[in-house]
């Protein structure tokens, strides 16, 4: 497969790429003369492509540092014993930190490349498709407190974005789904044909054909590299990025991290918006039902799972009403290509909530 990239004027390149051969010779290019590299990863991600990292980058001297799997060590304590490992290896400020792995092992490897040392060069190699189009685009590094998720973390732009399409193949289905969640926000940002491209994909996409997902990430990456550009830091436009996200992350953090994947929860607070928005007349109904059923198309949950109950996930999203004194944010949409920052009163939480809740 012919390498796909994209140089972001954030001074970075992303590369969708095959798989992994090639990789060195750009590591080579964006960070001359690094003999050495801290590679974070899980066992299980090692095990698949571990030896395939370590075959093409012969010349380096790498430090495998693994974390536990899945959301819910995204933690403070995991972040802790990382570094201090991280320490131990003893790096200079040239040693860069490859993530290699989904939006967890990035978010975590970043942050911490944020903070040893007050900055190692960092290098993201997403495994998953919800790591391709998102998580590591963009330099958001964080970890989950008990006060909510990404809550401690850093904006650090990593030096080089490669993604091996390859490691798609070891992909479970439902990781595969989890990240069409995310492809879906893209394509309602970017409006245009991006949702009828994705609604004739679909089953295509679900069956793992690597053509039709190499277009939809690309596709993806295109409108989250656009906005990131222009918006580096979420002073503004980048926060619609967020579409879908103040009822998802609460439905993680009431069901416990890990017990729903990012990308369904996503998915879930997109329709959850979408009714909100035909309840108060910003969305028409017609694009609110086009959008739930490619949700449901692409196999992805259009309610919440039951355990969430209303009350839970109001509570859950008060968080986000402290810092806003009453008002909050939202994200809401119009129709694709009409995204935009809504600013309503705290009631709106508890109406989204029954909305997410409601079959
Ligand atoms: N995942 C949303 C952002 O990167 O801003």
């Amino acid at each position: 497969m012919p390498h796909q990239r994209l140089t972001l004027s954030l001074g970075y390149d992303v590369v969708l790429a095959g798989d992994f051969a090639g990789l060195q010779g750009e590591l080579q290019a964006c960070l001359p003369g690094s003999t050495r590299a801290l590679v974070v990863t899980h066992p299980r991600i090692r095990g698949w492509h571990g030896a395939a990292i370590e075959a093409e980058l012969s010349g380096v001297e790498i430090t495998w540092l693994e974390v536990p799997e899945g959301e819910a060590h995204k933690s403070l304590e995991t972040w802790r014993g990382l570094v201090a490992r991280m320490l131990e290896a003893r790096p200079d400020r040239q040693v860069p930190v490859l993530a290699l792995g989904g939006g967890v092992v990035g978010d975590m490897a970043g942050f911490a490349a944020a903070t040893v040392l007050r900055g190692l060069p960092f290098v993201q190699i997403p495994t998953s498709v919800l790591a391709a189009v998102d998580a590591s685009v963009g330099g958001k590094t964080a970890v989950n407190v008990p006060q909510g998720k990404n809550l401690v973390g850093a904006f650090y732009q990593p030096r080089l974005v490669w993604a091996p399409l390859s490691t798609l193949d070891t992909l479970p289905p439902e990781e595969l789904r989890c990240g069409l969640g995310e492809i879906v926000k893209h394509a309602i940002i970017a409006g245009g044909d991006a949702l009828s491209r994705l609604e004739a994909s679909g089953l295509d996409l679900l069956a793992g054909d690597k053509g039709a997902l190499a277009t939809v990430i690309a596709d993806s990456v295109r409108v989250k590299a656009a906005i990131v550009e222009r918006d580096p830091l979420e002073r503004g436009e980048r926060a619609i990025l967020n579409l879908g996200h103040t009822l998802g992350h609460a439905v993680e953090s009431v069901l416990g991290y890990g017990a729903v994947r990012h990308g369904e929860a996503v998915a879930i607070g997109i329709v959850a918006i979408a009714r909100l928005g035909v309840l108060r007349g910003w969305t028409c109904a017609g694009v609110a039902s086009r959008v739930e059923a490619l949700v449901g198309r692409l196999d992805l949950p259009t309610r919440v799972p039951t355990g969430a109950s209303t009350d839970d996930l109001h509570a859950a999203m008060g968080f986000d009403k402290k810092r806003a004194r009453g008002m909050v944010r939202l994200v809401v949409f119009s129709e694709p290509g009409k995204v935009r920052l809504e600013s309503l009163p705290e009631a709106e939480l508890r109406a989204l909530a029954e909305l997410g809740v409601r079959a």
